[in-house]
C-alpha cells in the first residue's frame, strides 16, 4: 500500500477534464484504487478523486459514514465505494443546501446546492457495474467527486460566500447546518 501525496487548489490537476479509463481493470489501475482508499481513510475523508492525488483519469473512491445518513432508503451507509467512468443522470430538479468540505482545500467548509435524489452508475474495483439511486448526503458526495473529474471544485458551486467559513469558527453556523 501507498499513500498517497494530495493535490490542492491552485494545481492545474484538479481544473482539467479527467480521461475515461480504457482498461478498468488494469493490475496499476486497481492498485491505484487499494491505494486512494487508504489514502481517503488516513486523511480522513469520506471521497477521494483521482486528481486529488495528481492523476487525471475518471475514478473515484468514496464512504458514506452512518453519522452522516438519514431515514431515506437511498441515504443509507456504505462502506468501500469505487468509481470507474462514473455517470449520474438528476431524478428531480429538487436541490438541497448542505455543509461540504474538500481534501484538496483543507481547513474550510462552505454550503454548496446539490441536487436532493440522483441516479448513477459506474463500474467497481470488480469490473461489476454499479447502478444505484442516491439521497441526501450520499448523492452529495457522488456530485462533489464527480466534479473533481470535471475540474470543478465546491467553491464554484457556491451561491454566497458568507456562508464560507474556516472549521474553526464552524460553530458559528451550527444552529442551522442545513441552509
Ligand atoms: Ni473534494
Amino acid at each position: 500500500m501507498t499513500l498517497h501525496k494530495l493535490t490542492f487548489m491552485g494545481n492545474p490537476v484538479l481544473r482539467e477534464v479527467a480521461a475515461l479509463i480504457e482498461h478498468p481493470q488494469d493490475a496499476v489501475l486497481l492498485q491505484l484504487v487499494a491505494d486512494m482508499h487508504e489514502t481517503m481513510l488516513a486523511e480522513e475523508g469520506v471521497g477521494l478523486a483521482a486528481p486529488q492525488v495528481g492523476i487525471s483519469q475518471r475514478l473515484f473512491v468514496f464512504r458514506v459514514p452512518e453519522e452522516r445518513t438519514s431515514d431515506d432508503k437511498d441515504d443509507a451507509p456504505w462502506q468501500h465505494q469505487t468509481l470507474i467512468n462514473p455517470e449520474i443522470t438528476p431524478l428531480s430538479d429538487e436541490m438541497e443546501m448542505g455543509w461540504e468540505g474538500c481534501l484538496s482545500i483543507p481547513g474550510l467548509r462552505g454550503v454548496v446546492p446539490r441536487y436532493k435524489r440522483i441516479g448513477y452508475r459506474g463500474i467497481d474495483e470488480k469490473g461489476k457495474m454499479v447502478e444505484r439511486e442516491a439521497a441526501g448526503f450520499h448523492a452529495r458526495v457522488v456530485q462533489h467527486e464527480l466534479d473533481h473529474l470535471d475540474g470543478v471544485l465546491y467553491l464554484d458551486r457556491m451561491k454566497d460566500m458568507r456562508h464560507l467559513t474556516f472549521e474553526s469558527e464552524m460553530h458559528h453556523f451550527m444552529k442551522q447546518e442545513e441552509m
